[in-house]
């Protein structure tokens, strides 16, 4: 990975987690600068990874070759506000603020010239174990597609899409996902609970369960529905358990679930149109 010199605008979770990666990965700390608005966040965030702090915005990115804008999506229009000015040094602005498409951050900065990427990562980057969609402007070139890239990779998979709105179906599954697993987790631990098993083995094996699967499924290259036909003998347990789901139409749930994810996205992509 390049040594370019890069400023994180806000350094909550996301940037927290970036940041992690990129010094795990071997990043120099001095090619990395924190701004928050808060700055005791950003300079106790500078001593402990050892990176740089810049209290003041236009001087934050007056040497970046690289912007991540990760603030919440509701700071990206008072964020662009004083950047717009300080950007004539043509930095690459990478985005990880939810649901803000390219083309408004472009009319907040007032500017169509610049290499932009949108990200859509997930809370599993929080631990390394991030799923992130990324979508590149046509002003990204080939090094800035690189960078990006090995920025998300620190922390999980990466995928690029060809669409910007793909990343609402990226949003629809992997961003709102762990929560659909976590239901799915919970309903398992309820159902075990019931039938008599007590609450944490039943919370611990039903977390264990969902984490095993997870690997057989990656760590082999079986479609899962052939893997789940390994794992459901006739006549069995498991056979009996998916009848019941099959019953219920378990996957036409999911598909009415993510579909309905899929759409707020697009709707929630639009709501800065008209700032
Ligand atoms: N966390 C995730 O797993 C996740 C997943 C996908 C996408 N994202 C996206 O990543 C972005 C950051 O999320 P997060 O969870 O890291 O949020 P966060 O923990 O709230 O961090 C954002 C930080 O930015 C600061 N901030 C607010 N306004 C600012 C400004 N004008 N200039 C500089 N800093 C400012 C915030 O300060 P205050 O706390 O005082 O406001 C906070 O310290 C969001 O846009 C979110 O949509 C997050």
């Amino acid at each position: 990975m390049q040594h370019k010199n890069i400023t994180f605008i806000g350094t909550g979770h996301m940037a927290t987690a970036l940041i992690r990666g990129l010094i795990s990965a071997h990043y120099p700390g001095l090619c990395i600068t924190a701004h928050d608005i808060n700055p005791e966040k950003s300079q106790a965030l500078a001593i402990e990874l050892g990176i740089r702090h810049e209290a003041d915005l236009a001087l934050a990115v007056k040497n970046a070759a690289i912007i991540v804008f990760a603030v919440k999506p509701n700071a990206v229009a008072a964020v662009c506000e004083i950047l717009k000015d300080h950007l004539q040094h043509k930095p690459c602005i990478i985005s990880v603020a939810a649901g803000i498409q390219l083309a408004t951050i472009a009319r907040f900065l007032q500017t169509n010239v610049l290499a932009m990427i949108r990200s859509m990562p997930n809370t599993p980057a929080l631990i390394g174990c991030g799923a992130t969609g990324l979508y590149a402007n046509k002003n990204v070139d080939h090094a800035d597609r690189e960078w990006a890239e090995s920025l998300f990779r620190a922390v999980g998979i990466v995928h690029w899409c060809n669409e910007e709105s793909t990343l609402d179906a990226i949003t629809a599954l992997s961003g709102s996902g762990p929560a659909y697993i976590f239901l799915v987790m919970e309903a398992m631990q309820e159902a075990a609970e019931a039938i008599g098993l007590e609450e944490s083995l039943a919370k611990t094996f039903s977390i264990q369960t969902v984490l095993g699967a997870s690997r057989v499924a990656l760590e082999t290259a079986h479609p899962l529905a052939e893997l789940r036909k390994q794992v459901t003998s006739p006549g069995g347990t498991t056979e009996k358990a998916l009848e019941v789901f099959e019953q219920g139409d378990l996957k036409a749930l999911f598909a009415r679930a993510i579909e309905s994810a899929c759409k707020q996205a697009k709707v929630l992509s639009t709501r800065y149109d008209t700032i």
